[in-house]
């Protein structure tokens, strides 16, 4: 099989597990993710097989999902990629994108540690911003039965991920607590550029929120 064809198929694999997923972590987020990814990819001078089935691949099992165990994932792509023959430093590539990718506090070090992962992170920190980020943390919320917002709750700066892990709070502390602190953790120059304009788009977002929400003032 040519590395199109690999890529090809495992976007098929993907696209039937994520169909109609509804926690924001459906088909539609990989594909995004994978498309932006070969986006900056391009700019950024990486290998980009690692790059698109690193993307694909990247949110195969969620450890939030699984107790927090965080080794799921790169197992099941593992095991997918040698199904598919694919070169054993291009497999450990991808898995160690897997393995490090997912946001899991404030407070948490970021241990990405390829040229080929830093585009790919960005790429799924783009999709968790902007307005595609607002319109996926409501449904996370929503599908994690989280008020929308209470006022007398503050966020947390986790320093663990599993303190950001157990967290149940409301869905607009999570702006505080990830989302908004995305924007100056990106890895790449075309990154950065493309999340300043998503990260304006929140901020005039929760201005707007609070407006509505303070009726009386
Ligand atoms: P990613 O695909 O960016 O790694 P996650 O797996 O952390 O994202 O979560 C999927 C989506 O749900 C993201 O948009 C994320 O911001 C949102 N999300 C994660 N945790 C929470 C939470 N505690 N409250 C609201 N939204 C959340
Ligand atoms: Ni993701």
């Amino acid at each position: 099989m040519s590395n199109e064809e690999v890529i090809a198929s495992i976007a098929d694999h993907i696209k039937a597990k994520f169909e109609s997923e509804g926690t924001g972590h459906d088909w539609w987020h990989m594909y995004r993710v994978w498309q932006m990814a070969k986006q900056i990819g391009e700019k950024e001078g990486v290998d980009m097989l690692i790059v698109e089935l690193g993307a694909l691949l990247h949110d195969i099992e969620d450890w939030k999902f699984h107790n927090g165990d965080d080794t799921v994932g790169p197992k099941a792509a593992r095991e997918l990629l040698e199904t598919y023959n694919v070169d054993e430093k291009v497999v450990n590539e991808v898995v160690h994108i897997i393995e490090n990718i997912s946001y899991k506090g404030a407070g948490v070090e970021n241990k990405m540690g390829s040229k080929e992962g830093f585009v790919v992170q960005d790429a799924d920190r783009i999709d968790a911003i902007g307005a595609i980020g607002i319109a996926r943390t409501f449904a996370y919320g929503g599908a994690h039965n989280r008020l929308i917002y209470d006022p007398n709750v503050s966020p947390t700066m986790h320093q663990t991920k599993e303190a950001y892990a157990k967290d149940d709070g409301h869905t607009i502390n999570h702006f505080y607590e990830k989302l908004l602190l995305l924007k100056d953790r990106m890895n790449t120059k075309t990154g950065k550029e493309i999340a300043e304009e998503r990260h304006a788009f929140l901020e005039k977002y929760l201005e707007q929120f609070y407006k509505e929400w303070n009726v009386t003032e």
